[in-house]
């Protein structure tokens, strides 16, 4: 889906919507979301919470799963990721704190965390529709180039590259942001009912080009999304320069 004026946000914001009225969740049968961080989807949580505020969606019923976390960053950390999403959404709606799941980057034992994460999703019964942005070299989470196309939930070293994008939210000094993460793996991803990216930004058009026109390859994670049978990207016209 490309986007002429600008509204990738609002598109996924919909899109969202409209699966939660049809999916109609209740306790029993919740709806389970993956959700990302970044600049990229900010606008489409400040849209559902308008939707929420307006009556027309609830999250009562919805499980939530973030893709990944920085490990050392106190849940408090301004940059934190878990800091991120109860400023720019939960703290808005509706959902109730025991469906929260965001992985634990201060757990002293990543492996352990890493697989209560997969055994949690596991037990809801999978992620019913996977939300993301990826960064400039196509990395989906924190799967950075080169990740395996199959991998699971685990610790990521964070390269130069996403180090130095990053580094804005960290007043641009790269020694304050943090070398690893725990993250959600590519297979994690792919194996959600369905998988919905957001692209924007000509900074992105390369990595779009290796995701869409690309062979599916490990070096651009992204272009995993090529082997999902319900794989959606939202992008704006600026992204799509390279295609
Ligand atoms: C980080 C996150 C990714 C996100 C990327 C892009 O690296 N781990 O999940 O997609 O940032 O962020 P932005 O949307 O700010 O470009």
């Amino acid at each position: 889906v490309i986007i002429t004026d600008n509204c990738i946000g609002h598109w996924a914001a919909v899109y969202v919507a409209e699966k939660l009225i049809e999916a109609k969740p209740t306790k029993e049968k919740p709806f389970v979301l993956g959700l990302p961080t970044g600049s990229t989807p900010l606008p489409m949580y400040r849209k559902l919470i308008e939707f929420y505020k307006a009556g027309i969606i609830s999250f009562e019923n919805v499980i939530t799963f973030n893709m990944d976390e920085y490990v050392g960053l106190e849940p408090t950390h301004e940059q934190s990721y878990h800091y991120f999403m109860y400023e720019n959404f939960f703290n808005h709606i509706d959902i109730k704190r025991e469906n929260i799941n965001i992985l634990d980057g201060m757990a002293s034992d990543y492996r352990a965390e890493c697989k209560r994460f997969e055994d949690k999703i596991k037990k809801v019964g999978g992620i019913d529709l996977f939300l993301g942005g990826i960064g400039p070299d196509g990395h989906i989470a924190f799967n950075e180039p080169g990740s395996s196309l199959s991998s699971r939930t685990r610790d990521k070293e964070l390269t130069t590259d996403t180090i130095l994008a990053n580094s804005r939210f960290f007043g641009g000094d790269t020694e304050k942001v943090p070398k690893l993460a725990l993250t959600v793996g590519v297979g994690t991803i792919l194996d959600a009912k369905e998988v919905l990216i957001m692209v924007n930004g000509h900074h992105k058009a390369r990595a779009m080009y290796h995701a869409v026109e690309g062979g599916v390859n490990h070096m651009w994670t992204v272009s995993a999304l090529q082997l999902h049978p319900k794989g959606i990207i939202v992008s704006d016209e600026e992204a799509c320069g390279e295609l």
